[in-house]
């Protein structure tokens, strides 16, 4: 289902950036999700400006994964609106967006014709060629040919990041793009998601590496147990952070939602 629906929002092909219509602040309201009676998401409000890097941050099962989801519309809150631009997400919106799944979605056929599918409004000859500097982009030239399931988890994670780039999105949701990944590759994925930015698209990344988050954040969301501990700058939040879930984090404490803490 979800396989489904990623890959018929990657069919939208480029688009132009000139005449989008505006899509920023993107404002979550209240949002909640509950499921078997345990709050997910609990009354999460934040607004998202477009220049500014959005780093989401919080330990295993704070909800980082179902926000990006929330606010990319594939899941429904229970309670809460998410708008773009004061307005909820219609079709444009969403197909304006890119998500890099935690577990990246490829579909059954070569590195460059996952990249190559998503490329509309070119002739057969131009998507080859755009794909393949887009491959050379992600430094995968060398597996162009290849199955992309078969690729190993660096090149796999690579060729999402490339296939949503393929897009020109204008706001580009990566969960954990770099977990698993050795420097090199993290360095090829970073250097993407500068690109990206660049471009023009608003970035919001989930990462557990306080490394990466300090290099690339402007702003950072912190959850915790469902709930937004904090949103605040980069600097701010690296040097004095203002809730105890994210001081204890960032201090290499457990923290542990309603249990005991291990320091
Ligand atoms: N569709 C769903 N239905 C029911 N429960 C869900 C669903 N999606 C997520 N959850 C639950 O919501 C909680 C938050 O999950 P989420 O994947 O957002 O965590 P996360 O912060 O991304 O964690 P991690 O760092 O491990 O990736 C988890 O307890 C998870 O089991
Ligand atoms: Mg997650």
């Amino acid at each position: 289902m979800l396989d489904a629906l990623d890959q018929g929002r990657q069919g939208g092909g480029t688009r132009a950036r000139v005449g989008r219509p505006p899509m920023f602040p993107v404002e979550a309201q209240g949002i909640t999700v509950r499921s078997d009676g345990r709050l997910l998401l609990d009354d999460v409000s934040l607004a998202l400006t477009h220049g500014p890097r959005t780093v989401v941050m919080g330990p295993n099962g704070a909800g980082k994964s179902l926000l990006l989801r929330v606010l990319h519309g594939l899941v429904a809150p229970d309670a809460g609106t998410v708008n773009f631009a004061g307005r909820a997400a219609d079709a444009a919106v969403v197909r304006r967006q890119a998500m890099v799944f935690q577990k990246p979605t490829l579909l059954r056929r070569s590195a460059r014709a996952n990249i190559k599918y998503v490329l509309g409004g070119l002739d057969r000859a131009a998507r080859t060629a755009a794909a393949d500097s887009i491959l050379a982009a992600a430094r995968l030239s060398h597996v162009a040919d290849s199955p992309a399931r078969r690729l190993s988890g660096g090149e796999q994670q690579r060729l999402a990041i490339a296939r949503a780039l393929a897009l020109d999105p204008d706001i580009l949701l990566l969960d954990e793009p770099c977990a698993n990944l050795d420097p090199a590759s993290t360095l090829a994925v970073e250097e993407m998601i500068d690109s990206a930015r660049d471009g023009g698209a608003k970035i919001v990344l989930v990462t557990h590496d306080i490394g990466q988050a300090r290099r690339l954040a402007d702003d950072v969301v912190f959850l915790s147990g469902g709930r937004l501990a904090e949103h605040t700058p980069a600097d701010r939040f690296f040097a004095a952070p203002c809730s105890a879930a994210a001081a204890d984090f960032l201090a290499g404490r457990i923290h542990i939602p309603g249990g005991h803490d291990r320091r």
